[in-house]
């Protein structure tokens, strides 16, 4: 199963592709022509560079009556008739498939944006993430995730997780009952459904988890039928699953090895560890609580991948993320997976660290209060962290 998934992880899809019975194989539209284009750094199932980031909008009604709408602007099409562009998510905006981040981000310091956003539309982007680990992750039972939730709620004195400064967490409830474990706003509770979903969204293959998404340009497009079965789904899965976990690996250097011992004791001390906490159930070295935590009004992002409802009160299961709420992402790995931040906007470990607000405000500043050593020390203790 995982070798035959691994084929199709790598395969380069093409429009009518051999491998696609019954549907239209690649596209209409899709981000890439492989999953391994953007999960390649370090080998397949790696991270990906900004060049492979994926554009989503929101577009909310500024009239009652309207239905508020959200998705992915896909950066390619086979044919010049379906290509998508932001102009398809409002007429103000450019004909442009594939902005660049920059295009999309404020600039610091004198906060405009290169491409205004007409009223009422947001966009932003999704950074690659590694899939390193993944079968772990798959197998946390919800209770351990909800555990963590009341335990983050009982340190801060019962307090809500709509606090904005202290790092009270929420589980993402999906709509089902089941707790979302994957995807940058937890969005998705199975690796299996991400799979199908990915498949789907970014390479435009229908499957029995996810049809293909319709062409903004041409949403009457009807394929001839599905382009993956469950089983091929199942075998990009099985490969998925067969990666080995990330590894925490100290440095030959006896110095540096013992800087790095030093700086996990302040990654703990600064608070780094209320939310990249090391262990969810029997799952070690994971620095994650895989819970949704407020992080500020500079890393808001709204847009979605599978178009769940718009985010309503957040007790409300099946509500998805709102615009400022991320996923705790698992910092293992996390030496090999640069850029950072849901949208890769940080070239370095620091300059994340240093983007942190909201409810990991404090301890951004706990650690920028740091002697410039001991930031050093937590960097070098980050960098033990590597992709197998
Ligand atoms: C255009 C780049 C791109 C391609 C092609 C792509 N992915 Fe991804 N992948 C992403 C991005 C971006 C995310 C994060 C999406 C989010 O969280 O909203 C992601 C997330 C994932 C995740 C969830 C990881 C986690 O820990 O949350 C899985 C699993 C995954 N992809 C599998 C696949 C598979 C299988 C394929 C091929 C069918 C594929 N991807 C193709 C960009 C891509
Ligand atoms: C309140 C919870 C919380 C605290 C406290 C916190 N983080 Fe994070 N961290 C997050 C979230 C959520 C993200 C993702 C934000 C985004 O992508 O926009 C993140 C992202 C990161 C990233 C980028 C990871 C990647 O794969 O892109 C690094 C590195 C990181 N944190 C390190 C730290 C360090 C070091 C500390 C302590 C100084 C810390 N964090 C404190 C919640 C927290």
């Amino acid at each position: 199963m995982a070798a035959a998934g691994k084929q199709l992880f790598e395969h380069e899809w093409e429009p009518g592709d051999q491998l696609a019975l019954g549907g239209d194989g690649l596209g209409p539209v899709f981000n890439a022509s492989s999953c391994v284009a953007c999960h390649g750094q370090g080998g397949s199932g790696g991270g990906g560079p900004l060049e492979f980031n994926v554009t989503t909008y929101t577009v909310r009604p500024l009239k009652s009556g309207e239905e508020p709408r959200e998705g992915v602007v896909h950066a390619q099409a086979v044919q010049a008739e379906f290509k998508e562009t932001l102009a398809h998510v409002h007429p103000h905006l450019p004909p442009q498939s594939q902005p660049s981040l920059r295009d999309l981000l404020p600039i610091p310091g004198c906060n405009v944006r290169t491409l205004p956003f007409p009223q009422g539309v947001h966009l932003s982007q999704r950074n690659t993430p590694a899939l390193f680990g993944a079968k772990l992750i798959d197998e946390i039972p919800d209770r351990e995730i909800i555990a963590k939730e009341r335990r983050q709620r009982l340190v801060a004195g019962l307090a809500t997780p709509d606090v904005e400064d202290l790092p009270v967490g929420r589980a993402s409830r999906l709509a089902d009952g089941r707790i979302g474990k994957f995807g940058w706003k937890a969005q998705t509770a199975s690796l299996l459904d991400f799979v199908q979903a990915a498949c789907a969204n970014e390479l435009g293959l229908g499957n029995p988890g996810q049809d293909q998404p319709k062409p903004l340009a041409q949403p009457s497009y009807a394929p001839p039928g599905l382009d993956l079965t469950r089983e091929q789904c199942e075998q990009l899965s099985a490969f998925i699953a067969s990666l080995q976990r990330p590894v925490e690996r100290l440095q030959d250097d006896p110095v540096k090895r013992a800087q790095a011992e030093e700086g996990k004791g302040l990654f703990h001390a600064v608070g780094c560890a209320a939310c990249h906490t090391p262990d969810v159930g029997d799952v070690k070295g994971i620095y994650s609580d895989l819970l949704l935590h407020r992080m500020g009004q500079d890393l808001e992002g709204g847009g979605s991948y599978n178009e769940p409802p718009l985010p309503g009160p957040e007790s409300d299961a099946g509500t998805g993320a709102a615009p400022g709420e991320w996923r705790t992402p698992p910092l293992w790995g996390v030496a090999s997976s640069a850029p950072y931040l849901h949208d890769g906007r940080a070239a370095t470990l620091t300059e994340a660290i240093k983007l942190h607000g909201g409810q990991g405000d404090r301890s951004r500043q706990r650690f920028e209060a740091l002697n410039s050593g001991d930031r050093q020390k937590l960097i070098l203790f980050l960098e033990t962290l590597e992709a197998p």
